[in-house]
């Protein structure tokens, strides 16, 4: 039983015990109901308290038990719920550290709750796609008020407990109690024990003055917020039905109609993938949890230019204390005024308080000489791409690193084994590669070279959570598994314009689309001439890779993108607004003539489907070479590093919702096309496999 029984001075207390966070899993819930009906039955017993061992009174579901038969077993949480509801004896829910969805659905179903200061309440379901589905939505409008719940339930983000029980005429809390809350529990307990009848959150009643233009306000507010994600007006739906409804079961009826419609929502699906995809992600097959971690105190970074300001930044967040190494003097002040901007940008915004700004920068040192860098036990590399350049890096730090410590790569595109092989200790060598602004993006590849330790890379993971990244690990290839895909995506885009699409067509189909910013713009940003370096390299080493020659055109008029005013658009000076650019249409149009080509009139479907299925294609290459461990690492990449649309779930996620078949019938005609790259659209034989036997990706 995850959930165990004792009785003390006549109350019987049932302490959840299923770590991590006490999840509702079918054990535990067993547990509980086991525990009130045996405290029901002993005439001993005055009253009922329910809390949770550890770090939880309850995480909520147990989402280990996801999708499988347990996870609705009697008693399911609604018949918990009813059966703590009906109990003839006062049930006291003694709340601390995490209350959250199905946690709190219970708390709400017990006659009185107590709370430790601190503790984080919510109903966060709807960040799943999805609405409370235990009464949540109708009980907490009757303890908190409707505009409080609503608030809750639709933005789904924790509430300390003192605040909540400060909330003038609130009727969540009975009492807050700082020191020992079991203790305090039991004493609470044991003075409400004989009060008749027993208090119900069912009995309250949901009042408004003006309910009708109260939730056409909120309709409208969340709508325009809400875009592609039908959970939140599900929230508001369900909240606002508890002011009309005729009855707590007449309500939960509703509320039940809601959850399943939602359940169903390729939206919810996405947003489930991604939930799980993202505690996925730091789970290598090889590498199990119970690998021996190194210690990770002091940080260096080289290279204090785009990337090193950045990945320092992180480190210094999280109260890693960092040493910064630069050629010059210049380089490193240059690189230290970067992050003091950055950091007061932040205490500008109230983001980021003043005293820990300067607390952060105490952290940082800085030097010109590797010695300073002899104590690190992590030392990151982001120094120019040039394999020479991090040949002499690689190898100085081999001479002056501690036994045991860390050495990283930021490199994008160069081999992570042959950098490892400029040491003497290949087996401490790892990619971290960081993508632009590393301060900000939440994406970390982390690149296992071939003699990468087991225990350097669960290092690496763990400390990647540390500094609240994402962190994804993938093989030694060119471009990794995020930028491997996102050539053929430019490749297409490129494809597109020789055909007849303008920059501005493409890059309004896939934004409308979901991504953020469509490829063009997306090249004005970061800068064009970055992949005509990378071509220049790519046409020595592959010189029959076809893609279309705009982009190299497009930098030899010297439009890089906005840093020098033009790219692919037009720039106003001081203005980042992307104006479509005669000069550019005309230079594609005199390309397609040289081609002799027609232009054709290209729908936006074809746009979308050709960017996106050209990232599906060379993910399931990526899979099959075991560069990616499984389907959702890629997807992770994709969501957290590439802007893709999150409630499309990523490139593969999105694939299976179409059906691989229909996938990989549309490939099969854009091979057809003499414009296209025939022999790059044959399906991967991963996805060829996966239409025969009619599986999934995800
Ligand atoms: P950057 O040119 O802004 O900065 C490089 C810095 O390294 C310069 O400040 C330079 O003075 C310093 N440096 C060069 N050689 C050095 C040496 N021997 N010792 C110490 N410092 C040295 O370049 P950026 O953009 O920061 O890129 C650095 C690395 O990060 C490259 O490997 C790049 O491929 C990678 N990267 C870049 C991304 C980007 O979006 N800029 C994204 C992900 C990775």
């Amino acid at each position: 039983m995850s959930a165990s029984y004792e009785v003390r001075d006549g109350v019987a207390v049932i302490t959840l015990n299923n770590p991590p966070v006490n999840g509702l899993g079918y054990d535990t819930r067993r547990g509980i109901a086991d525990g009130i009906e045996r405290a029901n039955g002993d005439a001993a017993v005055k009253a009922i308290v329910v809390t949770g061992a550890g770090k939880a009174f309850s995480g909520g579901a147990d989402i280990r038990e996801f999708d499988s038969p347990r996870a609705t077993a009697e008693p399911n949480l609604l018949s918990l719920i009813k059966l703590a509801e009906a109990s003839g004896k006062p049930i006291v829910a003694a709340i601390h550290t995490v209350c959250m969805g199905g946690g709190l659905e219970l708390a709400l179903g017990c006659h009185y709750r107590v709370a430790a200061p601190g503790a984080a309440i919510a109903l966060p379901e709807v960040k799943i796609g999805l609405i409370p589905g235990a009464g949540g939505t109708q009980r907490l409008p009757r303890v908190l008020g409707v505009e409080t719940a609503m608030n809750m339930i639709v933005k789904g983000d924790p509430v300390p407990s003192e605040v909540l029980a400060s909330l003038p005429g609130q009727k969540l809390i009975d009492q807050m109690i700082e020191g020992d809350l079991l203790a305090g529990a039991i004493a609470f307990a044991l003075k409400i024990a004989d009060v008749r009848p027993l208090p119900s959150v069912r009995d309250l009643k949901v009042k408004h003055p003006n309910p009708d233009a109260y939730v056409k306000f909120v309709r409208n507010m969340v709508a325009g917020m809400a875009k592609n994600f039908p959970a939140p007006l599900g929230c508001v739906d369900a909240v606002a039905y508890s002011l009309k409804a005729r009855s707590l079961d007449d309500g939960l009826a509703e509320e039940l109609r809601i959850f399943k419609g939602l359940m169903l929502t390729p939206e919810a699906k996405a947003l489930r993938h991604a939930f799980f995809g993202e505690r996925a992600a730091s789970k290598i097959p090889d590498v199990p949890e119970s690998t021996p971690q190194r210690t990770i105190a002091t940080v260096g970074v080289i290279g204090a230019g785009t990337m090193g300001g950045g990945i320092t930044m992180n480190f210094l967040n999280a109260g890693i204390p960092v040493t910064m190494l630069e050629m010059k003097q210049e380089a490193l002040d240059r690189g230290v005024a970067t992050i003091r901007k950055n950091y007061e940008a932040q205490v500008k915004k109230g983001k980021l308080k003043a005293e820990k700004y300067e607390q952060r920068m105490a952290l940082l040192t800085t030097t010109l000489s590797y010695a300073d860098l002899k104590n690190a036990d992590l030392i990151i590399e982001a120094v120019f791409e040039e394999i020479g350049v991090k040949e002499t890096v690689f190898k100085t730090l081999d001479e002056v690193a501690k036994p045991g410590a860390i050495l990283a790569s930021n490199t994008s595109t160069l081999d992570v084994d042959k950098i490892a092989s400029f040491t003497k200790r290949p087996q401490d060598v790892v990619g971290m590669h960081f993508f632009s602004p590393a301060n900000v993006m939440k994406l970390l590849e982390v690149v296992r070279g071939k003699e990468t330790a087991k225990d350097v890379l669960a290092t690496v993971m763990a400390i990647a959570k540390k500094i609240k990244k994402t962190a994804v690990v993938s093989g030694v290839c060119d471009g990794f598994i995020g930028n491997r895909m996102i050539e053929q995506y430019s490749r297409q885009a490129g494809f597109l314009l020789d055909e007849g699409a303008t920059p501005a067509q493409v890059d309004k189909a896939i934004e409308k689309f979901g991504f953020a910013m469509g490829p063009f713009r997306m090249g004005d940003l970061a800068g064009n001439d970055i992949g005509w370096a990378i071509r220049k390299r790519r046409a020595i080493e592959h010189p029959n890779m076809l893609y279309s020659r705009t982009a190299d055109k497009l930098c030899e008029l010297g439009r890089y993108g906005q840093k020098t005013g033009a790219g692919w658009y037009d720039y106003q000076a001081g203005n980042r607004n992307a104006i479509p650019s005669k000069l550019v249409e005309d230079m594609i149009a005199a390309h397609r003539t040289e081609l002799g080509i027609t232009p054709r009139k290209i729908s936006d479907e074809e746009i979308v489907q050709r960017l996106v299925f050209a990232l599906v294609n060379e993910a399931a290459h990526i899979l099959e070479e075991g560069i990616a461990n499984k389907a959702s690492d890629i997807d992770m990449v994709y969501l957290t590093g590439y802007g893709f649309p999150l409630f499309r779930g990523g490139p593969l996620c999105y694939a299976d919702s179409l059906g691989l078949y229909n996938v990989a019938q549309a490939m099969k005609r854009f091979a057809r096309n003499p414009h296209d790259d025939a022999a790059f659209w044959q399906p991967a034989p991963l996805l060829a496999r996966k239409v025969a036997e009619g599986t999934s990706f995800t």
